[in-house]
């Protein structure tokens, strides 16, 4: 009591030399050795109470009149921030582990520099990167704790099934418990290797049957859309055509958007979240602080509350099902995810969030980077009139009747579709992000180069999937150069889909789509530009909102004569 009694009574001058040494003491003992970034409110909250108990010291105890007990309550929590972020500071700008690597100065204080970065290039961070590692070599220092490694040599040992290195704080910006996260947020192999069963049911071969013919009929009506001979602005197309198949293949819903042409709600809301996520999860800690906050996320909540009810309804319809003891085999992904749950299997979805966040996760993740594959593809075609008339007769070969003979089996056997997709996949990335790893803790040893343990690395998927070093003739669109190269192969500068353990669930099921678009629209028309646009602004006003997103393409697709 009686040293409580002092310290209230002290000069305001010594309050505030202690609450600076806290600051030093808090960065020192619990900012600096463990991981708080999911711990934004806790930390803000244990802040604003300390000062709140003394502020009330100062008035009750001590007896000063409020407005000095303001002050003085003021000036000490201002000491206190300075003593912390003074610490964080000096301690990141000169006495930090990675303080050998060279970068931008301002990149090694705060990754608000990767948040300014973001705005600055207008969301072409991506491109940023690249010209960081011109001027600053293969190693670079993009944060406090983050670095972008370019080498092929990284790629499996960073993100390779073997890799020590595991998810990095990134993933934390929903929450930071593994319970309540969807699955591509699971930072533990472990854990995120035993969900990953009820998703790899969902996307197996059998699940993939029951899906291609309802593929197909939505590919048919894309068709049906941009084949007038008229322009198109196949960007928003492409967009339908993906939501119309996500909707279905996830949870057996029709949104009926190539049919009618009007855009649903949810996917402007996830749009406009996409949008807002590339530019806030640069801080992460911001991001779980936002979500908790009514309001803050905007028109997210509009895709958000459609994934709910569909998840809801979906649960409706199968507890009818089992209630007539008839339960249908199934016909979505979530309908597996939704019975690993109610069967008590342990890959299920442990918690309500997380189940919501996985069927968040599914259209997110399955729809837009379909649309931007399939853009992109097109763009490259109608620049590449000779690549596109490689293609077409190697269909004429295969299907010399035209599209109404057409099959997957026969499609999938013609290994320049293949070319094509990766070499489309190669330039234009749908997610042009290095995705953050964390080293393990006694650390990672990349060609001549240590990285000490606990450290985020990434390798920057569009800079590296751009680099001379490892593709001839690195930015000319060229599908043959894939006849010599694996695109799995170990050391391959290539992973639009990641590597390992953490890779897409639903790459296979891409790949099919991709090879069915490609053949169909092949056999069926002609592409070229429309007339006005060259081009130009969809190759260079692509932005990274997590996904690349792409600005309008104008084309025309002329049908073929068989
Ligand atoms: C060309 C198309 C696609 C590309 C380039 C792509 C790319 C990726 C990448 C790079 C990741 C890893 C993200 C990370 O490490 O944080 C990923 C994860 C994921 N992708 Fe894809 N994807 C594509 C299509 C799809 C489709 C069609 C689906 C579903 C129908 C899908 C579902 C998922 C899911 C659920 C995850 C999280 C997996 C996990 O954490 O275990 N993706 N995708």
């Amino acid at each position: 009591m009686e040293a409580l009694a002092m310290a209230l009574g002290a000069s305001r001058e010594m309050t505030m030399a202690g609450a600076a040494l806290l600051g030093v003491l808090c960065h020192q003992t619990v900012m600096k050795p463990f991981e708080v970034d999911s711990r934004g409110w806790e930390m803000t909250v244990s802040y604003l109470s300390v000062l709140g108990g003394l502020f009330v010291g100062y008035t009750l105890s001590a007896n000063y009149a409020l407005g000095d007990a303001l002050v003085r309550t003021a000036s000490a929590g201002a000491a206190f921030l300075v003593g912390l972020y003074g610490s964080m500071l000096v301690y990141r700008a000169f006495f930090h582990r990675l303080g050998h690597f060279p970068g931008p100065f301002a990149a090694r204080l705060s990754n608000l520099y990767h948040l300014i970065s973001m705005t600055r290039t207008n969301l072409q961070y991506h491109l940023h990167v690249q010209k960081l590692h011109s001027r600053y070599g293969d190693f670079i220092r993009t944060g406090p704790r983050e670095l972008t490694v370019l080498r092929a040599s990284a790629v499996d040992l960073i993100y390779g099934s073997t890799s020590k290195c595991t998810k990095g704080t990134w993933y934390d910006q929903n929450s930071g418990d593994p319970d309540k996260v969807g699955i591509e947020n699971v930072r533990d192999k472990e854990r995120h290797r035993i969900r990953r069963k009820a998703w790899d049911k969902g996307f197996g071969v059998r699940a993939q049957e029951t899906y291609q013919p309802r593929i197909k009929q939505k590919i048919d009506q894309l068709m049906d859309r941009i084949g007038t001979g008229k322009p198109v602005n196949i960007t928003q197309d492409n967009i339908f055509y993906a939501w119309d198949v996500m909707g279905d293949i996830a949870f057996s819903h029709e949104f009926h958007m190539l049919q009618t042409g009007v855009e649903h709600p949810a996917v402007d809301g996830l749009h406009w979240a996409m949008a807002t996520a590339g530019v806030v999860t640069t801080l992460p800690w911001l991001m779980n602080m936002l979500r908790v906050i009514p309001g803050a996320t905007g028109r997210f909540e509009r895709f958000a509350s459609w994934c709910t009810e569909q998840l809801n309804l979906k649960r409706e319809v199968l507890a009818r099902e089992k209630a007539t003891g008839k339960p249908k085999e199934s016909q979505d992904v979530m309908t597996w995810i939704i019975n690993a749950q109610e069967d008590g299997d342990r890959s299920a979805p442990p918690s309500e969030s997380a189940i919501r966040e996985d069927a968040r996760t599914l259209i997110s993740a399955g729809s837009d980077t379909i649309a931007i594959a399939f853009t992109n593809f097109l763009f490259f075609m109608a620049s590449h009139p000779s690549i596109y008339r490689t293609l077409q007769s190697h269909l004429t070969t295969t299907f010399p009747d035209g599209p109404s003979t057409w099959t997957y089996t026969r499609a999938k056997s013609i290994r320049y579709i293949d070319h094509l997709i990766h070499e489309t996949l190669r330039l234009r990335p749908p997610v042009p992000m290095g995705f953050p790893r964390q080293t393990p803790p006694e650390g990672l040893q990349i060609d001549e180069v240590y990285i000490p343990g606990d450290v985020i690395v990434n390798v920057p998927t569009w800079a590296i999937q751009r680099d001379e070093r490892y593709f001839t003739d690195a930015l000319a669109f060229r599908p043959e150069r894939w006849e010599s190269l694996s695109p799995e192969g170990t050391g391959m500068a290539y992973l639009p889909f990641q590597k390992g353990g953490f890779a897409c669930v639903g790459k296979a099921l891409a790949m099919m789509q991709l090879r069915m678009l490609i053949s169909i629209v092949g056999l069926r028309f002609d592409v070229a530009f429309a007339e006005g646009e060259d081009g130009v602004r969809f190759w260079e006003g692509a932005k990274e909102t997590l996904t690349l997103w792409v600005p309008e393409l104008r084309l025309v697709f002329t049908p073929r004569e068989y």
